[in-house]
């Protein structure tokens, strides 16, 4: 440490903003009520309160521990084996066109898309719907651009402004990036129906517009094929198509940060210059990702019981929090009647946007131990029957 009295160079260094999100997290540990539920940050809870080790996952985690796996380094694209299934489970199969690389979550898989993106459209800006996930803005920016919105959610009929989104992105210009949430939308639980999905892809072809999709909630709307639909049908029909994926949530590895960037190209030769860019970036930041959970990854996908043991259990993450909806409306209904929480149920996916105002959140914090993000997102997935009536006699206190 310094000398007291010699000047730190580290002085003038402000304190950084905490995270909307994992700042949220940071409060809710420090908590020390009993009651204390965390509804912010994007986390699957199962009816007791835990994050699930799902079987798929303990069974080829347990076969992995009886072989004594090395631990050399992977290349720097990842697992083979993983890239390879992340293509056919995202894009229905492989192609020699399309370039997937293993990436440090789906966060990874958007920072090197985005680093990838700064090098080649320097020039580019970014459009993100409004709202967004709060990290897209900080990660594109981060990476140099200048990131802009266009109109997504109608806070009146808590449903999606589909008029309001074709009329921005049909205004901007040519080259720019437009990141997509192809499905369960983050924060606001409203998604695009299949025709609206056509109705983009056409805006983005005939703008010029690059897609950068983020697909982090494939399996927790409809289903594994269904979610899929808009990665589909962009790749099959345009390229570029940038895409990042996640196995946070879906195979409940978080912390594993399983994930991948997906490149859809115009042929063979131009993705292997692709691949051979994006593996800088790798290289440069991080070296290559790490092992366990992409082999956990790889190894269920990769054997059709262990497969269809995931999707069942996959299914029944997604229809808890379905349950847990239709509860959690029921129970804030019954204690204020007038309150029209229906919406609620239209939403897919772990998030609602409550329709909660900043200051109702701050009161449920206060009072009640309940974290929920500022702008109302809560998070579906961390109700459970034991916390569920709690936490709708608190929301029915701050609406009252
Ligand atoms: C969320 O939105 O809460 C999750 O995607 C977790 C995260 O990294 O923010």
């Amino acid at each position: 440490m310094n000398a007291p009295h010699s000047p730190s160079t580290l002085a003038s260094v402000p304190m950084a903003p905490s995270d909307p999100i994992l700042g949220v997290t940071e409060a809710y540990v420090a908590d020390p009520s009993p009651r204390k539920v965390n509804l912010g940050v994007g986390v699957y809870y199962d009816d007791n309160g835990k994050i699930p080790l799902l079987e798929c996952v303990r069974h080829a985690e347990s076969e992995r521990l009886k072989s004594a796996p090395h631990r050399g380094y992977l290349p720097i694209d990842g697992l083979a084996a993983y890239d390879r299934a992340v293509q056919e489970l995202v894009f229905g199969s492989q192609q020699p066109g399309i370039v997937t690389v293993q990436a440090l979550g789906g966060t990874g898989g958007l920072k090197i898309g985005a680093d990838f993106l700064k090098t080649f459209y320097p020039d580019a800006q970014v459009w993100i719907s409004e709202p967004s996930w709060e990290n897209h803005r900080q990660l594109f920016e981060a990476a140099g651009f200048r990131v802009n919105s266009y109109p997504y959610y109608n806070a009146q009929t808590h449903g999606l402004d589909f008029a309001g989104m074709q009329r921005g992105l049909s205004a901007l210009p040519p080259g720019s990036i437009v990141v997509l949430h192809t499905c369960c939308h983050n924060p606001t639980g409203v998604d695009l129906d299949n025709d609206q999905w056509r109705a983009v892809l056409d805006i983005v072809k005939s703008r010029g517009l690059i897609p950068f999709l983020d697909l982090a909630y494939q399996g927790f709307a409809e289903g594994l094929v269904a979610d899929a639909y808009a990665a589909r049908l962009f790749a099959e029909t345009m390229s570029p198509v940038f895409l990042s994926s996640s196995f946070s949530k879906s195979f409940s590895l978080y912390g594993e940060r399983v994930g991948a960037l997906s490149v859809v190209t115009a042929d063979a030769g131009e993705a292997a210059r692709v691949l051979s860019n994006v593996k800088r970036i790798v290289r440069t930041n991080y070296s290559n990702p790490p092992t366990h959970g992409g082999q956990i990854v790889a190894t269920v996908l990769g054997d059709p019981q262990l497969k269809a043991l995931w999707d069942r259990e996959l299914g029944a993450m997604r229809e808890r929090i379905k349950a847990m909806r239709k509860r959690l409306v029921d129970a804030i209904q019954s204690r204020v009647p007038g309150a029209d929480f229906g919406f609620v149920l239209k939403q897919r996916g772990m998030f609602s946007y409550s329709g909660l105002t900043s200051d109702q959140v701050r009161r449920l914090r206060a009072d009640s131990s309940i974290y929920a993000i500022d702008t109302g997102r809560i998070c579906v997935a961390a109700l459970n029957s034991r916390n569920v009536d709690y936490v709708a006699d608190a929301i029915a206190k701050v609406v009252r």
